[in-house]
């Protein structure tokens, strides 16, 4: 879906508009009549009311009150939440454009609400026949409240978003690994991003045993797709890797899902999806940071030649890995892409990945399950970063002790858990049998695709892991 997003001068006149005040003092700049006024200081005093729509027969004018207290994390929040309540009362009313101008409030405070505005009017619509949904097609907001860096920023932001959800909302018959490859590629290309897709010789070549496995009941091609943001001012010498499961369909393979796990399953390249969309807004945004990014992608089907529980692999870095379940296949694929990410010599790898249902039944649908190896600092610095987004991370445990879920008694590891507790973290000691770098592991199970839409990440692909690594990686760049 696209959106039109402008930095204007002035207020269109006849045309909708959203003040965000921050204290009744702002009124006065807003268009209000007297008993108007009125109304809304005592409403805003008296009931807490924060949302004011005034009808002007063919437009609105609204007002919004921030939230000025709790902490600061919550009132973005806040603010995100009103923009996409604010979207749906401009959509069920019809109105197709919008002007946005903060009174006396700072631009983070406008741009977290023109995000929740932004995310919430996101549509998946194109195989809607007839009327589409409402929804509001131009978005302006005043110089006043915006530098035009910022602005560039969050429109930036807003695209890569949308750009993630539609790859992952996409329907498995129209986006295959080579599709997916493809048109992450041509994304990135024109913003001065190197992408490279590995076709199934070349990855073959490479002896990415997992990736071969797992794509070997498919009668689709795999792909692997390298992206490099190696900006002249880059901040760093050595690259940040993000790894992103792809896994364009997950039907099990032979350990079939029943049909009630398998419904959503074109979702589980939403780690691959969101790999490309922060590295596709890094580079629109040209943050001075090397980044890599590493998408392998196949879909895992119970085919004609398909890989079978028993079946031993052996990885790229001699590992021996015991395949007990065919359905644990976006441990395997990432296994390669992280021996392939020791080439570059990174200072971190980020992983992340749809990887477990472990990951939802532990935390639900509000949070990020995590791991760390090596990397307490950035791990610190992706929480404050998750914190600041409203993409929190949950950072789990990863003692010693749940090494010995995956022993295997004839091969050097198997592929689950022995037993069916501690699954996500099970995942991610699988996982670290494959690095040799400070490395911090994802899991955005629960996060990445909704059932029903409660705000802003709507229903369907929420974008889960864009805004986070984009955040990550600006501070990064900062030092
Ligand atoms: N893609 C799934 C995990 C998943 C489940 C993502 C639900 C989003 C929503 C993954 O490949 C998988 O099937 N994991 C298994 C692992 C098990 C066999 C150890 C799972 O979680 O059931
Ligand atoms: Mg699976
Ligand atoms: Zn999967």
């Amino acid at each position: 879906m696209e959106f039109e997003l402008q930095l204007v001068e002035k207020i269109t006149e006849n045309e909708s508009i959203i003040y965000l005040v921050e204290n009744k003092d702002a009124l006065r700049h807003c268009k209000l009549g007297k008993e108007e006024k009125h109304y809304v200081i005592e409403k805003y005093r008296d009931d807490e009311k924060h949302f004011f729509a005034f009808n002007r027969l063919a437009y609105y004018q609204i007002i919004i009150f921030a939230k000025t207290r709790g902490s600061i994390h919550d009132r973005f929040e806040f603010m995100r939440k009103e923009g996409d309540k604010t979207a749906t009362f401009l959509g069920r009313n019809k109105q197709q454009s919008v002007t946005i101008k903060g009174i006396n409030i700072s631009q983070a405070m406008t741009a977290a609400f023109a995000e929740g505005l932004i995310l919430g009017n996101y549509r998946f619509d194109h195989y809607k026949t007839g009327k589409k949904p409402d929804s509001l097609n131009t978005i302006r907001i005043t110089a006043n409240s915006f530098t035009a860096e910022g602005f560039n920023e969050l429109k930036a932001l807003m695209e890569a978003v949308y750009h993630c959800r539609d790859l992952v909302n996409a329907p498995f018959q129209e986006l295959q690994a080579t599709e997916f490859a493809k048109r992450i590629s041509d994304f990135c290309r024109p913003l001065g991003v190197k992408a490279e897709i590995l076709n199934k010789s070349q990855i073959a070549s490479l002896k990415m045993a997992g990736l071969i496995a797992v794509n070997k009941g498919s009668s689709n091609e795999p792909a692997f797709t390298r992206l490099e943001w190696c900006p002249q001012d880059r901040k760093n010498q050595k690259p940040i890797i993000l790894v992103g499961k792809g896994i364009v369909f997950d039907t099990g393979g032979l350990s079939l899902k029943p049909p009630s796990a398998m419904e959503d399953m074109k979702s589980d390249m939403a780690g691959g999806a969101a790999v490309f969309a922060a590295i596709y807004a890094i580079a629109k945004t040209k943050l001075p940071v090397y980044v890599i990014g590493l998408i392998p992608a196949t879909d895992n089907q119970p085919g004609n030649n398909a890989l079978a529980p028993g079946d031993i692999i052996t990885m790229s870095n001699n590992v021996n890995v015991e395949v007990i379940n065919t359905d644990a296949e976006g441990r395997l694929i990432l296994a390669d892409a992280l021996i392939y990410a020791s080439k570059f010599d990174p200072s971190l790898v980020i992983d992340i990945a749809t990887l477990t249902g472990s990951a939802t039944r532990a935390i639900g649908k509000y949070g990020i399950v995590a791991v760390e190896s090596n990397a307490r600092k950035q791990m610190s610095t992706l929480k404050k970063a998750g914190d600041e987004v409203y993409e929190r991370i949950a950072q789990f445990p990863f003692w010693d002790e749940y090494d010995k879920e995956i022993e295997s008694e004839i091969a050097d590891i198997r592929n689950i858990g022995k037993s069916i507790n501690a699954g996500a973290i099970t995942a991610a000691k699988f996982l670290s049998r494959f690095i040799s770098y400070p490395w911090i592991h994802l899991d955005i199970a629960g996060m990445a695709f909704m059932e029903k839409k409660e705000s802003y990440p709507g229903s369907g692909a929420s974008g889960v892991g864009v805004r986070l690594l984009y955040n990550f990686v600006k501070k990064m760049a900062n030092g």
